[in-house]
């Protein structure tokens, strides 16, 4: 496993972290607690020692799992847990809330779920425009003093947001979307991370399974599942990701003999990610992590994959439906 340093701490993680939305079920169709902790421990033997979770992944139910799965596990001063804080629901419906006070109820009731005593890295979740940034970033100054998160970071944030938070606390890491479909960051977050010595922890590399390699246009998405109504996944567009998805994945065994699934990961992590979330919610979903180490894809590769996107979607969209409303 490729391991890393956090800029600025002294936390040693793996590029690869465990993504757990779908372990809480919510907008994912529904989860299963015991394929969930046994996909924790297939990620943990596999040599990831990061897992992300969020209150707001199942309501509390993501971070209940992965506290049981990290208890049943033992060795938690080797693992670390990201969760994040800044969401608020009520009747199912979300909406950003960074007031210092919702914060620090939210930091008490994570390390309760989490059945811990320190989150090693605190992110807030969402960027709330009715809050100033000096004001939430001052309450993770609070928490790092009080021993309560280790590291800070922030997600979905633009450079010019992390400029005001900057001000009133130390950025270890950001964590917008990333993968070969959605490259938003490359024109601004990415350069202003690197200069930053901010660590990018991007999400979504298999961009919601569009890039594991097993997505079809017949398969079926039950009950809440967000692909539901994700813009990628509707005709025609589908098709143009689908066609997409297997030239890389021709190009990627033609090149390197390797899956479509570990050149997405592969890709993310040579392009400029520290860390790589990438989401799973089955044991055997882990089987491919050894995949991904031990060699790298070159310009040659990016630029095929460049030609590859203008030739087969006309038409892209980013994952702007995700973003949750302000209150
Ligand atoms: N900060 C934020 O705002 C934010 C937003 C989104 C996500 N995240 C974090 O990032 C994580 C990952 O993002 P993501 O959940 O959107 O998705 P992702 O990593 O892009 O993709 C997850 C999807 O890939 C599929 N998959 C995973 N491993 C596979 C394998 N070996 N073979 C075939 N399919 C496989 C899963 O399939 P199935 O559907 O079959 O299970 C799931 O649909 C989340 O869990 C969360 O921790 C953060």
């Amino acid at each position: 496993m490729e391991m890393v340093t956090i800029p600025g701490t002294d936390l040693e993680v793996s590029r690869i972290a465990l993504g757990t939305w779908a372990i809480g079920g919510w907008m994912w169709g529904g989860t299963d607690e015991k394929t969930s902790i046994d996909t924790i421990h297939a990620a943990l033997d596999k040599g990831v020692n990061l897992i992300d979770t969020a209150p707001v992944y199942g309501f509390g139910r993501s971070e209940e799992i992965v506290g049981r799965a990290l208890k049943q596990y033992g060795r938690r001063t080797q693992i670390h847990i990201s969760t994040k804080a800044g969401l608020a629901w009520q009747d199912g419906k979300v909406s950003r809330n960074s007031l210092p006070a919702r914060i620090g109820e939210e930091v008490e009731a994570s390390l309760k779920r989490l059945q811990t005593d320190v989150i090693d890295i605190y992110f807030i979740h969402w960027p709330d425009p009715k809050v100033p940034f000096e004001d939430t970033a001052g309450v993770m100054e609070r928490l790092k003093k009080q021993g309560k998160i280790r590291a800070c970071g922030v997600s979905n944030f633009s450079p010019d947001q992390m400029d005001v938070f900057r001000q009133a606390v130390d950025l270890h890491l950001c964590q917008p979307p990333y993968n070969i479909f959605e490259r938003d960051i490359e024109d601004n977050i990415l350069p202003y991370c690197k200069r930053n010595s901010i660590a990018l922890m991007t999400y979504g590399a298999l961009c919601r399974g569009l890039l594991s390699g097993k997505m079809t246009s017949d398969r079926d998405f039950s009950g809440d599942d967000l692909r539901n109504y994700d813009p990628k996944f509707q005709a025609p567009r589908f098709d143009h990701y689908l066609t997409a998805a297997s030239r890389i994945e021709q190009l990627a065994r033609e090149r390197y003999q390797r899956t479509l699934l570990a050149a997405a990961v592969r890709w993310v992590l040579d392009m400029g990610a520290a860390i790589a979330i990438w989401g799973g919610r089955r044991p055997e979903q882990m089987d491919p992590i050894e995949d991904i180490a031990g060699w790298q894809i070159d310009g040659a590769f990016k630029s095929a994959v460049d030609a590859i996107l203008a030739e087969t979607i006309p038409d892209p969209v980013g994952p702007e439906f995700m973003a949750p409303p302000a209150r």
